[in-house]
């Protein structure tokens, strides 16, 4: 959702800008833009759609500080002129923005009347270098303008902003969305996330909420939203060691999908002791009488799965929301509850609101995130590694498979201390991360061939593999665009079976021997109506029972409650090749963003 760059250095600032931002891409790719000091005057470039389009109108000026933004549309259309960065009347500000400023209208109305300046785009971000000159005559300093000018904002920023009169200074300012600055010995780095800071800095400063920043070459300061100076330390860059790009792959989420394995391996290490559910404690679950899992498209679907895992090994009530639901149902919790928020990224807005409200209602927050730096993993009271490493594609994967990994351990956990069990799932998953390959791929890209053409799909599924539908269901509408929807098996007859037409395509999860029957019934019922049936499962279904399936997407063999972590990557990678197969970007698909920082 935006992504936002700030650069000083002895490098060509727009050349530089916008290579930092292309690490920015996966936040929106609307339109791109950057904007440069160059002799006293500021200079802007900007062009619709992705950073590609931005590339080709650069040129190498000489300047050597810049500010630079990727777009996911929210308020304006995505054209230029709603590229960010947005500059004052005068020319003298330019800003680049993340989120959303909600008084932008009565602001631009007070600054109109009382200047007579007229606003170029349809953005809320105009507002901000607008005001910063209609602030400008009334305050000594520059720094107090523009802290002046951010108290005066209401609702989400990160501001990265210059002055042509200043032209070896940054200003920043940051209110629930990320912001990030990493100094190195003759260059300084801002960006909204400090994996553009690989192969670059050592180290970098958090910017916290409401704090703002002056930074130049020769001094950085950081300031409270008084003015007052205040002191920060660095963070060390050595958790994005791991972070390479796209090395061999064609795009990210392939890659992603391949590194699954790692990514187990991973899990185990960090939570084989206790280090991971450690501070969950027997103590701390004898007050707790009820869990409540809160997250958002994927995150919400690995809370669902997770649920059904507490609930079928804890036996305690286990109540999942899609947070943005969540925040507005006056949920019954108290201090007796275990929260636990599922983002990979730690930044989604709704779910960060639900986080606070479960606090404010006296409940334990867990934070289940990839990113530990994140906004989120800083509000909860005990934060869970997903430990899937930096995750770039839109579509959410190995995180996803991490995510339902670390739920089932934690269901295996809590069953453990609450019924003095000894049930050894380290070894169970230390045997799955050892022996878990990828699924064949060739039946897999031919089906995908066949799908290219189809306009609509179905999912269904019982238990767990309900859950695997809903998100095998998500991952193909959101890289394919193909309207997909995932059902209960058993729900088949109550409505959805009058969508099914001659070669609709039906995906079968069917991974649990105790519901397989009841599962194949469902799937006949489709069949019926002309239905083409495609049956996942790694059991050794009797060939008399699916003499009417079209083709069968045979899984490896795990044990049968394992075998949602397996499963889905026959789904991701299937919704992956129908992608490029469509000549989508399956990284970058339409109108969506990987990190939904506002509501
Ligand atoms: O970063 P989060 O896990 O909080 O993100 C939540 C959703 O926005 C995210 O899972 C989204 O649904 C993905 N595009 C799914 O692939």
């Amino acid at each position: 959702m935006c992504g936002i760059i700030g650069y000083i250095g002895n490098k060509s600032a727009e050349i530089e800008s916008v290579n930092l931002l292309k690490n920015l891409e996966y936040r929106g790719y609307d339109s791109a833009g950057v904007a440069v000091i160059l002799d006293g005057e500021i200079k802007v470039t900007k062009a619709e759609g992705k950073i590609a389009n931005l590339e080709q109108l650069i040129v190498s000026t000489g300047a050597n500080i810049g500010i630079a933004h990727t777009r996911w549309a929210t308020h304006g259309k995505p054209t230029e002129v709603n590229a960010h960065p947005h500059i004052s009347d005068n020319n003298e500000w330019a800003v680049v923005h993340n989120g959303i400023i909600e008084n932008f209208e009565m602001l631009k109305q007070e600054i109109e009347t009382n200047s007579g300046v007229k606003f170029a785009s349809e953005t809320d971000t105009e507002v901000i270098p607008q005001m910063l000159e209609y602030l400008s005559t009334s305050h000594q300093s520059t720094i107090s303008t523009f802290i002046h000018a951010c108290n005066r904002l209401k609702g989400v920023f990160a501001i990265a902003c210059i002055n042509k009169n200043i032209p070896d200074t940054l200003f920043l300012a940051k209110r629930k969305s990320p912001l990030y600055v990493a100094i190195n010995n003759d260059e300084i780095f801002v960006a909204s996330d400090p994996i553009c800071f690989v192969d670059k800095a050592n180290e970098y400063y958090t910017l916290e909420d409401d704090e703002f920043c002056k930074v130049s070459l020769n001094c950085v300061e950081f300031y409270d939203i008084n003015g007052n100076n205040i002191a920060k330390s660095t963070i060390d860059m050595k958790d994005f060691e791991q972070f390479k790009g796209k090395e061999q792959y064609p795009h990210f989420m392939l890659k992603e999908i391949n590194e699954t394995p790692t990514v187990l391996n991973r899990i185990m290490k960090t939570y084989r002791d206790s280090l991971g559910f450690g501070k969950i404690t027997k103590e701390v679950m004898q007050d707790i009488n009820k869990i409540v899992i809160v997250g958002c498209g994927t995150a919400y679907h690995a809370g669902l799965m997770g649920a059904k895992y507490i609930e079928k090994f804890v036996r305690i009530e286990c109540n999942i929301y899609i947070a943005s639901e969540f925040i507005y149902s006056n949920p019954i919790i108290d201090k007796r509850t275990l929260c636990i928020f599922v983002s990979q990224s730690g930044e989604t807005a709704d779910t960060l609101s639900a986080q606070e409200l479960a606090k404010s209602k006296g409940a334990l927050t867990v934070g289940l995130t990839n990113v530990l730096y994140s906004v989120l993993a800083k509000k909860v009271d005990i934060v869970l590694p997903v430990c899937a490493g930096p995750e770039i594609a839109v579509a959410s994967t190995k995180a996803y498979t991490a995510q339902i990994t670390i739920l089932y351990m934690l269901a295996r956990y809590l069953q453990n201390i609450k019924f003095n069990s000894l049930f050894d799932y380290i070894a169970q998953i230390d045997t799955l991360a050892n022996l878990f390959t990828l699924p064949n791929l060739q039946p897999i890209q031919d089906l995908s061939k066949e799908l290219v053409n189809q306009k609509s799909s179905f999912f269904i599924g019982k238990g767990f593999d309900y859950v695997s539908a809903e998100e095998a269901s998500l991952k193909l509408k959101e890289i394919t665009y193909i309207n997909s929807s995932a059902h209960p098996a058993g729900e088949l007859k109550h409505g959805f079976l009058a969508l099914i037409e001659d070669g609709s395509y039906l995906f079968v999860i069917a991974t649990d021997e105790a519901l397989l029957d009841k599962t194949l019934n469902s799937a006949h019922e489709a069949f019926a109506r002309g239905a083409k049936v495609v049956l996942i499962t790694q059991l050794d279904v009797d060939t008399s029972k699916t003499n009417f399936v079209y083709k069968v997407l045979q899984q490896p063999k795990f044990d049968d409650e394992l075998m949602p972590i397996v499963s889905i990557i026959t789904f991701q990678l299937l919704s992956y090749y129908t992608s490029v197969a469509k000549g989508i970007n399956p990284d970058q698909p339409r109108n969506l963003a990987k990190s939904v920082t506002v509501e």
